[in-house]
């Protein structure tokens, strides 16, 4: 059995990467400094904590591993506080994954799947966002990202590092059989904190701004299932097993829906209506963000399963009520 080492596995979606690794016959260790991640969500392989900054660690867990390939999801994700702490998001996003690159490099390591970001993209009037879309992120959260592509693409050139960058949309949803979910310390995600709103862990949702150019003056974003997210990351290991080309995917489903139609969505779904507000814009958001490629469809063979907003929502509702972590 191949082993992955898979960066942020005890987080939101390297989690549910490591359930669908495993399922496809690898053995996903998790590599995890537990700061934002979880280790009771670390269930199908080898835990090993550290620190994307510690070299020492990862070469020992190289060495004890020997994985065939990387799969590198640990990083710092939240737009607002990369608005206040651009610092942390350089350090730990960019310094971070520099560290691990040269760590998979000294160890022979040369295949990587990388988790990018739509972020990267910025605010772009009525263009079709694909992958051949100029990148000016508004924040230092798509600039790290964008950096890291920036890195891969240079090993790639001195060292042979080959790999597949996916840029995400908005993920969402959980693990169908309640096994792994979303659970962020603090919350800062639409729809989990839409789901606390509704069944009165919090007072309310905000509403961040109903003034953008969108139909119902919200932002406007593309939901994909972290289920399907995750199997194509599977679909992009047997892509770099292949010996095909490095290359960059977008992973959206070209739908886009409004703060205001999630929350419609979400009330059909459970049944209950959401409390909200409407609060003034947060610092470093996109008006729209909508996947217009359907690359990895074509080249990847990547088929969404679940990605209705229904779906999401009604497997996000089912680990919201049932599932949690503790540390
Ligand atoms: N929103 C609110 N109120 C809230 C939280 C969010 O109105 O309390 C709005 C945001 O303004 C945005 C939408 O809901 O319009 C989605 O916000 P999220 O915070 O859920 O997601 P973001 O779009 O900011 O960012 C997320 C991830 C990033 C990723 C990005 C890609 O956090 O890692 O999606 O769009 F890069």
């Amino acid at each position: 059995m191949k082993t992955i080492l898979v960066t942020g596995g005890a987080g939101y979606i390297g989690s549910h990467a490591c359930k669908a690794l495993s399922r496809a016959g690898y053995t996903p260790v998790t590599y995890d400094n537990l700061v934002t991640g979880w280790q009771d969500a670390v269930k199908f392989g080898p835990f090993e904590q550290g620190d994307l900054l510690d070299r020492a660690r990862l070469d020992e867990v190289f060495t004890k591993h020997q994985p065939a390939a990387v799969m590198h999801f640990a990083a710092l994700s939240q737009v607002g506080e990369a608005m206040r702490e651009p610092g942390r998001y350089w350090s730990n996003n960019v310094t971070g994954s520099l560290t691990l690159i040269e760590a998979a490099v000294a160890a022979g390591c040369l295949d990587f799947v990388f988790s990018s970001t739509c972020a990267t993209y910025g605010e772009h009037d009525n263009v079709v966002l694909d992958e051949n879309t100029s990148q000016h992120p508004l924040n230092a959260y798509g600039a790290s990202k964008r950096a890291i592509e920036d890195i891969l693409r240079d090993f790639q050139a001195s060292h042979d590092l080959r790999h597949v960058i996916y840029r995400y949309f908005n993920v969402a949803g959980a693990d169908p059989d309640g096994e792994v979910g979303e659970f962020h310390r603090p919350e800062t995600h639409l729809v989990p904190l839409m789901l606390d709103a509704i069944d009165g862990k919090r007072d309310g949702l905000t509403i961040f701004g109903t003034d953008y150019d969108t139909p119902d003056g919200t932002c406007i974003r593309d939901y994909v299932h972290v289920c399907d997210l995750v199997d194509a990351h599977v679909l992009g290991l047997d892509w770099l097993e292949q010996g095909k080309e490095s290359r960059v995917f977008n992973l959206g489903t070209g739908s886009g829906f409004s703060v205001l139609e999630v929350i419609e969505q979400s009330k059909s779904v459970t049944n209950r209506p959401v409390p909200y507000t409407v609060g003034s814009r947060r610092a470093g958001d996109c008006t729209k963000l909508v996947s217009g490629s359907v690359r990895a469809e074509t080249e990847l063979g990547w088929k969404p399963k679940r990605s209705t907003l229904e779906t999401m929502i009604a497997d996000a509702w089912r680990w919201h009520q049932n599932g949690h972590y503790e540390k």
